[in-house]
């Protein structure tokens, strides 16, 4: 198949636009993850990047600049350090979360330790710092260093709702804004500034970020209950490790609103109290499809969707705003 088809994956096809831009990205980060004094560092760095990873957050600061027109080269830096962000919290996110796999890899902390992920996380933070510094930009230093406080927020946020049945979608949503969509959007937002953008597009790059960011998490979410029919085998990946770790999610959130009393006995038992037993997770998904929460979850993304793509109207009429626009439709198409 050749890389233009149309049933290509957006981001594919992004990557193949923004192919020389992303490989000083990826030259930037094998450079910049390297330690010269504790060996530690570079043996987790590589286990993880040379996983992969999509890149979807420095294709946006990259797309976002080359979309404004800009020429020069400090969005390689941006881009890189915006990945970096992204690697760091993924390094601490598989700690809280106690997970094995990343990437399709044993994580970081399963191959080594809790304590190590932590510091090596560290230190990808410091880097990505020094790195947007070498730009000179202090308007990109305060977007980004925002982002990354609000990233450690929406974690905490998180964290402090899980297993409390009583979470609201207002709550949600400030996790998710925070955990995900603050660096999605400012990872365009950057892109942006760093091409000297009026206010106005600065403004509709951030906005197409947001929406785009939270869609991405609302559908992350849904993979974790099979997706929104609900059928793990058509998605190939395990469910129910929301459920298991109690954390409230859209679906679920909207199940225990609908609720009635024995239902929300059940809610209160498996999530709230943490007492599952066998085909507790099947009964769950049982409510989930019964109150149609999986289809409203999708539906919800879809709008944010739609407000992502409305968001980009302003920005030029360019192949790469055509890529930008499909990849938001396929952050929740991939769900069908
Ligand atoms: C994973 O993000 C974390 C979430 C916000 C769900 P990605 O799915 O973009 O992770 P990689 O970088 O491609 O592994
Ligand atoms: C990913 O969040 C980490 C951040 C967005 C900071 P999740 O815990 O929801 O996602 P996965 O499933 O580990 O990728
Ligand atoms: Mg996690
Ligand atoms: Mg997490």
């Amino acid at each position: 198949m050749s890389l233009d088809t149309p049933a290509t994956k957006p981001h594919d096809r992004l990557r193949t636009v923004l192919a020389a831009d992303l490989d000083g990205v990826n030259g930037l980060i094998q450079a910049r993850m390297a330690s010269e004094h504790a060996p530690r560092i570079p043996e987790v760095t590589a286990h993880l990047v040379e996983a992969g990873g999509k890149r979807i957050r420095p294709m946006l600061t990259l797309a976002a600049a080359r979309l404004c027109g800009y020429s020069g080269d400090n969005h390689v830096k941006l881009a890189a350090t915006v990945e970096f962000i992204h690697t760091a919290t993924l390094l601490h996110d598989d700690v809280v979360d106690e997970s094995g796999q990343r990437r399709g890899r044993p994580t970081a902390n399963l191959l080594w330790d809790n304590k190590s992920s932590v510091l090596v996380g560290d230190y990808l933070f410091a880097r990505a710092f020094q790195l947007m510094v070498e730009t000179g930009s202090l308007r990109v230093l305060d977007i980004l260093s925002n982002a990354a406080a609000t990233i450690a927020e929406g974690e905490v946020l998180q964290l402090t709702a899980a297993s409390n049945i009583e979470t609201t979608e207002g709550i949600y949503l400030q996790v998710i804004r925070g955990k995900t969509a603050a660096l999605f959007e400012s990872a365009c937002e950057v892109g942006g500034v760093i091409a000297d953008q009026p206010d106005d597009i600065v403004r509709a790059l951030a906005t197409y970020g947001d929406g785009l960011g939270v869609a991405f998490q609302m559908a992350d979410d849904l993979l974790d209950w099979g997706g929104a029919t609900g059928d793990a085998k058509a998605i190939g990946k395990n469910i129910g490790d929301d459920f298991r770790e109690r954390k409230l999610t859209l679906p679920v959130i909207r199940a225990i609103a609908a609720a009635d009393a024995e239902q929300r006995a059940f809610w209160v038992r498996t999530i709230g109290k943490g007492d599952q037993r066998d085909g507790d997770l099947d009964h769950a998904l049982g409510l989930l499809r019964d109150h149609g929460t999986l289809a409203a979850t999708r539906d919800a993304a879809n709008s944010y969707v739609a407000q992502a793509k409305a968001a980009l109207a302003p920005l030029p009429d360019h192949e790469i705003k055509h890529l930008m626009l499909d990849l938001a439709d396929y952050v929740v198409a991939r769900l069908n």
